[in-house]
């Protein structure tokens, strides 16, 4: 046979697999200790060096469907705040957590650059009791070490300095690092610190935590932890080059707002005809998939149920809309506050969601939402179509489609006698 350019071509890869392998063996050798003497800045390629498969989840979500399409802050002509070309859009929202550009932006035109940075780059934390979670607000980072946004030490590191993890591995040798079992890392209290702030107040924003442990876990509605739906586990190494059982190990993917599958998952939609005839209608909203209100987290989220009444020739002769969304504040959005909120030191923020003026509450866990519409309809044949659309940035135009994703439609063929 003549060798042609193919044969070259697989002889070429195969000389560098060769080298990789050769590399990785040096590597493997080397096994340097990570070194955080940056504390929770430490760049998280650190520790991928080693825990391979878990850093190619954290920063290119590999596995999962996340994608960041960009956002515009409010008008659909804004400049387009995208990702740096550098990072992977389809990275995990932890690991964009410094680079992502719609809190960037949003902090600067909110807060005048202060504040927001306790979450998204916060010092190491104490894991809060599950019961109670007194333990003082989030320290944020030095300005200068904000880059790296949130990495693996933000969540592995604690105060003292240790790498914490669920598993005693002890036994193992060669361990390149100390670490410290610690079986909170599985419950939701690992979680808590970030995703919950303030009291509970059921329908506020940053409520996720509480929203799990009142309206989910205690009432028994499920015993799923937080890692449970969002850090689904397999079977393998942690470690891919080191002599170490294969265990249950967590995806690091935490799919949420910016995966379809994951938001598909949340809600049923139903379209009822009660009473037959009648033009009346009921949609049902209810809340099957999430351990915690739909949306949840950021007043920023928004979810549409959109309502098209279509008669025979496909044309619609009538149409609603609902919009579910987190309070802001401790109180209904509302625009009769409006003229309040301008001597708040939050103005920005506050004044974004009063103007939507008053909207439905969000879903909460095992929540079977009803809504009622009566269309003035004439005598004849129609089809309902419902629809839901998930929204990251409620207050952007809602031309700007980039950040909204359909999550669940249904439809129902109805007859009408005439309007009662
Ligand atoms: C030189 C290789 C290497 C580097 C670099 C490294 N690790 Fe590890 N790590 C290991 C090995 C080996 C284990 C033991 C794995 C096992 O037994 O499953 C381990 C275990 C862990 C565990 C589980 C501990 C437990 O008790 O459950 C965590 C969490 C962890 N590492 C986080 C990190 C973080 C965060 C970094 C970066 C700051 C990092 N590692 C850097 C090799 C490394
Ligand atoms: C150190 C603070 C911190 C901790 C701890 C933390 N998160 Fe997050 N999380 C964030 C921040 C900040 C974001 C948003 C980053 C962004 O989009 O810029 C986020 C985003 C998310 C998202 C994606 C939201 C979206 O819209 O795509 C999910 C899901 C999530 N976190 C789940 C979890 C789970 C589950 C845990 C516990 C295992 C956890 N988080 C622990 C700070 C944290
Ligand atoms: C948002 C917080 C968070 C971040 C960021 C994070 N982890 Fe984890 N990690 C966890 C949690 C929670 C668990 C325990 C998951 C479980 O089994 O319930 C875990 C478990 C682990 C384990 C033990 C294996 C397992 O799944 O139990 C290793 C090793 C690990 N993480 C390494 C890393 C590395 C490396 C990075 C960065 C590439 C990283 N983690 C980033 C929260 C985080
Ligand atoms: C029973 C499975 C389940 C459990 C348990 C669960 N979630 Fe979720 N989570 C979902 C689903 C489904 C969605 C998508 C719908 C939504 O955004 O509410 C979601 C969405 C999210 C989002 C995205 C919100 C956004 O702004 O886009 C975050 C953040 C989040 N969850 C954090 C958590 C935290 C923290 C916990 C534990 C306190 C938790 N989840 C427990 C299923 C779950
Ligand atoms: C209590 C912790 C916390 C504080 C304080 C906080 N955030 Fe966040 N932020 C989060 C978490 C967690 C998310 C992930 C999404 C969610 O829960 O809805 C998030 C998401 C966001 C998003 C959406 C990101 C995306 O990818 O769509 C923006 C924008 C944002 N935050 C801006 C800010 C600004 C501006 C401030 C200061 C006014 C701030 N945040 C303060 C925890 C916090």
């Amino acid at each position: 046979m003549r060798p042609n350019k193919w044969m070259l071509f697989c002889v070429i890869c195969c000389a560098m697999i060769g080298a990789a392998e050769n590399s990785r063996a040096a590597e493997k050798q080397e096994a340097r200790p990570p070194d955080l003497s940056m504390k929770t800045a430490t760049s998280s390629e650190e520790c991928g060096s080693c825990h391979v498969a878990i850093y190619r989840e954290y920063a290119m979500g590999f596995g999962g469907d996340l994608s960041y399409k960009g956002i515009v802050y409010k008008f659909a002509k804004d400049k387009l705040l995208t990702l740096p070309a550098n990072v992977s859009t389809s990275g995990t929202a932890h690991s964009l957590a410094g680079l992502d550009p719609f809190p960037i932006h949003a902090r600067g035109i909110e807060m005048g650059g202060k504040y927001c940075n306790v979450c998204h780059y916060p010092l190491s934390f104490e894991i809060p009791d599950i019961e109670n979670l007194e333990t003082g607000k989030p320290q944020p980072r030095p300005p200068e070490q904000e880059a790296g946004g949130m990495t693996c030490s933000s969540c592995h590191l604690t105060p003292d300095g240790k790498i914490r993890g669920p598993y005693n591995v002890a036994d193992i040798a060669d361990l390149p690092h100390e670490t410290l079992t610690e079986p909170r890392i599985q419950s939701a209290a690992m979680c808590a610190y970030c995703h919950s702030l303030g009291k509970r107040t059921a329908g506020k924003q940053t409520q996720t935590f509480l929203e799990w442990r009142k309206d989910f876990n205690k009432p028994g509605l499920g015993r799923q932890h937080c890692q449970d739906c969002h850090m689904p586990r397999t079977l393998r190494k942690t470690a891919e080059d080191f002599d170490v059982p294969v265990r249950a190990v967590a995806r690091h993917l935490w799919t949420g707002g910016h995966s379809p599958q994951r938001l598909g998952s949340a809600l049923s939609l139903i379209v009822v005809q009660p009473r037959e005839g009648k033009p009346d209608l009921e949609f049902h909203v209810i809340n099957v998939g999430a351990g915690h209100s739909v949306p949840t987290g950021s007043n920023r989220r928004g979810m549409y149920l959109t309502i098209d009444v279509k008669d025979k020739k496909g044309k619609t002769v009538a149409g609603r809309e609902w919009l579910f969304a987190p309070w802001y504040g401790d109180r209904p959005d509302d625009k009769t506050f409006l003229e309040e909120d301008k001597n708040r030191p939050d103005a920005v923020s506050a004044t974004m969601a009063d103007a939507q003026g008053p909207h439905e509450t969000i879903i909460r866990a095992g929540e079977d939402r009803v809504l009622n519409w009566m269309p003035a309809l004439k005598k004849g044949a129609y089809t309902v179509q419902a629809k839901l659309i998930y929204d990251l940035n409620r207050y952007n135009e809602r031309t700007f489609l980039a950040d909204q994703t359909e999550i669940n439609h249904a439809s129902l063929a109805v007859k009408v006698e005439g309007t009662p």
